[in-house]
């Protein structure tokens, strides 16, 4: 990834968030549009597709050991994630070839490739090709506070400022990739009338992963054996992906792990460490409205 002058570069760029079609966004995330618009996606490519902090890194470390882990073992522990599952609209010359040049570039059979795009967004060629795609979705409380320290801590993305305001600025929209609601809405109305969407919640990941390894495997028509089976399991523990550096982003320097690691607390319920009373019950009302339209639903313990 990039060196020392490449990070101080790009680490005074923090962009600004614009409307882009209707949706917030910064232009690491728009510039390549039209290549993106114009990918070509395989049939058999696995798309995996999340409003960012939803468990993204952690669902595409396990499909990457599911499908690769067998026959390179390494490859978990060698090469980083964001080159086993390059991101789609990533843009950002100066660091490294951009998610469309790096998925052009694979060859591994099925290609694993990562988006925040919202539903509406994603490149045509994937519903065309009718690939399987697997969608993470995470409470929206743990996931703004997730997006919260992720901000601060990665200089391509715009400047968090506090948190009330974060939290204001989550329940407008008005965050790169847009509105959580829409997001996770958007996606699920595909899922009713796409059938090769398979829509997972972080919290049941984090709940019993033998259930939802056993869900994925199923979607995907994968049967691993036991010991491989073990071996996912293993892999994407919390701990040993906190610990692995080709999975914890540590090798990604425009990221100031001072500030906060990627890889931070991995807690379904860590919202009750952030909110006041008064926010937590102005975001229930506001939630309330917004979700009120859907058949989706978190779980209400948390
Ligand atoms: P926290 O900030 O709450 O700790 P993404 O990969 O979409 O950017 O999501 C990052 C979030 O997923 C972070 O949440 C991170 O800690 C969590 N995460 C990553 N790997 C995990 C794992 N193996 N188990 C549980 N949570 C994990």
């Amino acid at each position: 990834m990039a060196n020392q002058d490449q990070k101080e570069t790009v680490s005074h760029l923090r962009p600004e968030l614009f409307d882009f079609h209707g949706v917030s966004m910064a232009h690491y995330f728009t510039d390549n549009c039209d290549n993106v618009d114009n990918f070509q996606a395989k049939p058999d490519d696995i798309l995996i597709a999340t409003y960012p902090k939803a468990g993204t890194t952690w669902v595409s470390h396990l499909l990457d050991l599911l499908y690769f882990g067998k026959s390179s073992p390494k490859r978990g522990v060698s090469l980083p994630i964001y080159e086993r599952v390059p991101f789609l609209e990533f843009s950002v010359p100066a660091l490294c070839p951009t998610g469309v040049e790096m998925s052009d570039k694979m060859t591994t059979s099925p290609r694993l490739i990562k988006t925040h795009l919202p539903v509406q967004f994603v490149p045509k060629s994937f519903w065309e090709q009718k690939c399987r795609i697997v969608y993470v979705a995470r409470n929206a409380k743990d996931n703004v506070v997730s997006y919260f320290h992720f901000d601060r801590m990665n200089s391509l993305m715009p400047e968090p400022g506090d948190w009330p305001n974060y939290l204001q600025r989550f329940q407008e929209g008005k965050l790169v990739f847009g509105s959580w609601y829409d997001h996770v809405k958007g996606w699920w109305e595909k899922k009713q009338v796409y059938p090769k969407l398979l829509y997972l919640h972080y919290e049941d990941l984090a709940e019993d992963i033998d259930r939802e390894l056993d869900r994925v495997c199923s979607f995907l028509g994968v049967c691993p054996t036991e010991e491989e089976r073990r071996q996912v399991k293993e892999g994407v523990k919390f701990d040993a992906m906190k610990k692995n550096s080709m999975a914890n982003y540590s090798t990604m320097n425009v990221m100031d792990f001072k500030i906060s690691p990627f890889i931070r607390k991995g807690k379904v319920g860590d919202w009750k460490n952030h909110f006041t009373v008064y926010q937590n019950e102005q975001f229930d009302k506001e939630y309330q409205k917004k979700m009120m339209n859907t058949t989706l639903k978190f779980r209400t313990e948390i």
